[in-house]
């Protein structure tokens, strides 16, 4: 079982712009670090489109889809993706949301449950290790709570897609609470125009 994270980050180092809102998902000027995403053919499959791009951004986007047998997220993540995703969320699996709001689990077309946890990061990561059978648990964002889950030295994987813009501002993966010095090991690196995918391995100590 890999607890993997997985995120797009710009080249200075921010997951979402500045005032992200339910209306402004992403913050301001943040359409770079998402919209590669959603020209890919992998990415419209599984929103039920079809077309697309097939190419390497794709094929990675795709090993994604299908290395992950369970997602944890907050509950800002799940309240900006929410109206996005749709009735067919592209996860089609367990998603498990961080949160301190009670709420009934949610169950949606194609395979995806959102279950709402109250008790904490290492609950939410039990549940979905039990849900997600020989696959991987992707610890999906946002920031607060990849965050957490590095600070508790429990992502074994980290793929980061940098891609190529300056935004300035917004919501900085890496700083604040839970931040610590950790080494990495480079397990690869695919670079193309719309983005310089690195994936890391946390060493076990
Ligand atoms: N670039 C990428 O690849 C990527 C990926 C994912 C998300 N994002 C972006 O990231 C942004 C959201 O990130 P974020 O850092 O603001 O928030 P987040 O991590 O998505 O959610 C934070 C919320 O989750 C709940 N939570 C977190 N830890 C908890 C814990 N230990 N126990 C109980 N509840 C907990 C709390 O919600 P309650 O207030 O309900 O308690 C908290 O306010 C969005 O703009 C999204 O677009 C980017």
């Amino acid at each position: 079982m890999t607890v993997t994270a997985d995120l797009a980050i710009t080249l200075d180092g921010y997951v979402a712009g500045p005032n992200v809102t339910l209306d402004n998902p992403g913050g301001d000027g943040a359409e770079p670090v998402f919209e590669w995403i959603h020209t890919l053919a992998s990415w419209r499959e599984r929103q039920g489109m079809t077309g697309g791009d097939e190419n390497r951004d794709s094929e990675l986007i795709r090993e994604w889809f299908d290395a992950t047998g369970a997602v944890v997220m907050g509950r800002t993540m799940y309240d900006t993706g929410e109206e996005f995703w749709g009735d067919n969320p592209p996860f089609r699996t367990p998603v498990f949301v961080l949160t301190h709001r009670p709420r009934p689990t949610l169950v949606k077309e194609g395979g995806t449950t959102f279950t709402f946890v109250t008790d904490g990061i290492h609950s939410a990561l039990e549940q979905a290790k039990a849900a997600a059978g020989d696959r991987n648990v992707d610890i999906a964002g946002g920031a607060d709570t990849v965050r957490q889950y590095l600070g508790a030295d429990l992502v074994d994987e980290l793929q980061l897609h940098v891609v190529p813009v300056l935004l300035g501002d917004g919501l900085r993966l890496f700083e604040g609470p839970g931040a610590v010095r950790r080494d990495l090991e480079l397990i690869r690196v695919v670079g193309t125009p719309s983005a310089t995918h690195l994936k890391y391995r946390f060493p076990r100590r």
